[in-house]
């Protein structure tokens, strides 16, 4: 571990749990969401899809498999189908019967408790989603300038571009896997455009990577911290947040009292 911080830089760190606190409860239920808002997050972040029907669902992966007891796609399966699965019983039993929640429960259930990084998964496999998503936002009144407490991320980023005209007050972000290691000043402007977070592997972070992503004028939070010092790597290069599995990490650099 590197540096001991202030409690005021401590404070600062924004802290995200990755599909809830998902190293201690099922990613992306009810349950993950609740234990990132008592664990102090800053931000649930949450991948949102789409059923056969239309509805926006939170799930990670493009099918069903690894994270309930059915199988199938996201977009072959209906609402009603969504609401027989199981969605905590994979992690293990003592979240049996945990469902798989709708964009809207999670929105209605957690605004005003915690901020919401909102990522549209796999957006090319469903057009309107952008859309949906909007009306779901400024249905609520939840797309006013300076609200903080949404921000919309995609590793699509035309979907981000269509987004961000879809909602102009609210926050975006570009995500980025490993192949952008290298992303030159030109692109950082390109995506500062319509972006305000470029968020991405933990991989690729340096300390160059962080000046540039703050000289184009944008914020940037990691993903995924999954051990402490992985965090505390993060927290030594100055990162703006983490999107972590384990909120208590963000909070567990050496601090100075
Ligand atoms: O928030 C960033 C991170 O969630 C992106 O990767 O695969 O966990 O959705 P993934
Ligand atoms: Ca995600």
């Amino acid at each position: 571990a590197g540096k001991v911080l202030t409690k005021q830089q401590q404070q600062k760190m924004v802290n995200i749990a990755h599909r809830g606190a998902s190293g201690h409860a099922p990613e992306n239920t009810m349950e993950a969401f609740q234990k990132g808002v008592e664990m102090k997050s800053d931000y649930i972040e949450i991948d949102v899809q789409m059923t056969k029907d239309g509805e926006l669902i939170v799930i990670h992966d493009t099918t069903v498999d690894r994270t309930t007891n059915g199988t199938g796609k996201v977009g072959d399966l209906t609402l009603e189908e969504f609401e027989q699965l199981d969605a905590g019983s994979w992690f293990s039993e003592a979240y049996a019967g945990e469902e798989v929640p709708t964009f809207e429960e999670v929105l209605d259930a957690f605004r005003g408790k915690t901020g919401i990084l909102i990522e549209l998964k796999a957006p090319e496999l469903y057009p309107g989603v952008e859309e949906k998503i909007a009306d779901a936002l400024i249905e609520r009144n939840m797309s006013k300038p300076n609200n903080n407490k949404i921000i919309i991320q995609s590793f699509n980023h035309e979907s981000m571009k269509k987004s961000k005209e879809l909602l102009p007050n609210l926050s975006h972000g570009v995500l980025t896997g490993g192949s952008w290691a290298n992303v030159t000043e030109e692109q950082l402007a390109q995506f500062a455009a319509y972006a305000d977070y470029f968020n991405p592997t933990m991989n690729i972070v340096t300390h160059e990577l962080v000046s540039d992503v703050h000289e184009a004028g944008m914020d940037i939070f990691p993903y995924t911290s999954r051990t402490q010092e992985q965090a505390w790597r993060l927290f030594d290069l100055n990162v703006d947040g983490i999107i972590t599995d384990f909120p208590e990490h963000v909070y567990s650099h050496p601090v100075k009292n």
